[in-house]
């Protein structure tokens, strides 16, 4: 459920329609709904209940920092991967102490400036990694809160390129060596250990992988207790899939309470849930212009003034996202068409024999592009980035303002 909806044909966001804003901001442009976001942030934090927890939102499904000031006015959590998603969380209003920090290769900069902020907990993903933040907290005089992401070797079902708690993937600690290497870090003296996590795969769309991780890791966490190891939260990663197309993944509500079911008894393990795409996914959409028409010879081609520089999924992954008219036209004809950018890739394509009503000049909607969208954006063919735009009832608040031509080579330096 979002609040992208059609009233008198035309689409709106909330209650603005969508062509008025483009009239202000321009194309290609991203659109939020701070409604939608919000609901669904809380329905992952109402469906888990009494059940201590805390639902870190993974700052890398979407990254700017309206979104992220507005989920950290509701209190959230944040899941980062980087230091500068981390400056991004406490720029935004974030609570440092709320903040996991995952990720495989977490530099010796990135640790202190963690370390230095006080963040609850690293989610560490291997040896290595876990003497370089000893080392590291050594050197500073603190203790480091951590968490070791096992790798549950669970199938997700889903896309290779987005499984991640395969054996044969680069994540995490092999579910095998997990004893041992609690046992080590335990013998560590600048280390406190105080988690354990997993992230099994994004775009899942059943609970039962999640649910078989879960017991694998909870059957971990008895074993560590033997061993005089005590696991304060249990993190259960991101993953919930969304509906791009005919996918029926659970409700938020339905998933978070499966897990908080299998926590019965466990009142004192808090439930950490990382949700990135489920939160933003729906509740954003890439808006942009028809530029041309073109009759191929075997196909007719819409070109558009967004490309795969703004929304790389559909090349990356050939990903589905749904395309749709912003003003729906009942006197033009459907024609099937290859939505396509302008940049020089066959790839670039948003979207492949789609039926659409549209005439050059025509706005047009990429559906469910909240999440993976802006964030995955890149500057190829010396393409200034799309304008980010918030909607909050009847409110239009600009979030992040076009990229200018000079801000292209920020940086760079002739060579004379
Ligand atoms: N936690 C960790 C450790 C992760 O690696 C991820 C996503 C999440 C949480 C959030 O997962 P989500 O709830 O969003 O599924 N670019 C790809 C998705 C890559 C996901 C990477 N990790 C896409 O556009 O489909």
């Amino acid at each position: 459920m979002d609040f992208f909806t059609y009233q008198q044909q035309a689409l709106h966001a909330e209650s603005v329609p969508v062509s008025d804003i483009v009239t202000q901001y321009g194309t290609p442009c991203y659109i939020y709904s701070r409604a939608t976001i919000e609901r669904h942030w809380h329905a992952f934090d109402q469906a888990v209940g009494e059940h201590p927890h805390l639902i870190c939102y993974a700052v890398k499904a979407n990254s700017n920092l309206g979104v992220l000031s507005v989920l950290a006015a509701l209190g959230s959590g944040f899941d980062i991967v980087s230091g500068g998603e981390l400056a991004r969380v406490i720029e935004a209003g974030g609570d440092a102490s709320k903040v996991v920090f995952s990720g495989v290769g977490k530099t010796e900069q990135e640790i202190a400036y963690a370390l230095q902020l006080g963040i609850k907990c690293f989610n560490v993903e291997s040896i290595p990694e876990l003497d370089r933040i000893n080392k590291v907290a050594g050197e500073w005089g603190k203790v480091a809160p951590i968490s070791l992401r096992i790798n549950p070797d669970v199938d997700a079902q889903t896309h290779p390129y987005i499984s991640t708690g395969l054996k044969a993937n680069k994540f995490g600690i092999a579910y095998d060596q997990a004893l041992d290497t609690y046992l080590r870090a335990a013998t560590l003296p600048n280390l406190k250990i105080v988690g354990m996590d997993c992230h099994i795969g994004s775009q899942l769309t059943t609970v039962a992988p999640f649910v078989d991780a879960l017991d694998r890791l909870l059957a971990l966490i008895d074993q560590l207790a033997q061993h005089n190891i005590h696991i304060e939260h249990l993190d259960v990663g991101g993953g919930l899939g969304v509906t791009y197309k005919d996918e029926t993944p659970p409700h938020p509500d339905a998933y978070a309470k499966a897990m908080a079911a299998r926590l019965d008894g466990r009142s004192h393990l808090q439930l950490i849930l990382e949700p990135g795409r489920a939160i933003m996914a729906n509740a954003g959409i890439l808006v942009s212009k028809v530029e041309f028409i073109k009759q191929g010879e075997e196909k007719n081609f819409a070109i558009i003034d967004a490309a795969m520089n703004d929304l790389l999924r559909p090349a990356l992954y050939s990903a589905w996202m749904d395309i749709i008219p912003v003003e729906q036209h009942q006197d033009r004809p459907v024609a099937s068409y290859d939505v396509v950018g302008p940049v020089c890739e066959t790839g670039d394509f948003l979207g492949k024999d789609r039926q659409l009503a549209i005439a050059a000049g025509d706005l047009i909607a990429v559906r469910s592009a909240g999440a993976y969208g802006f964030s995955m954006a890149s500057n190829y063919n010396s393409r200034c980035r799309a304008a980010e735009i918030m909607v909050d009832g009847e409110r239009t608040i600009l979030v992040r303002e076009r990229e200018k031509l000079q801000e292209l080579w920020k940086g760079e330096h002739k060579v004379s």
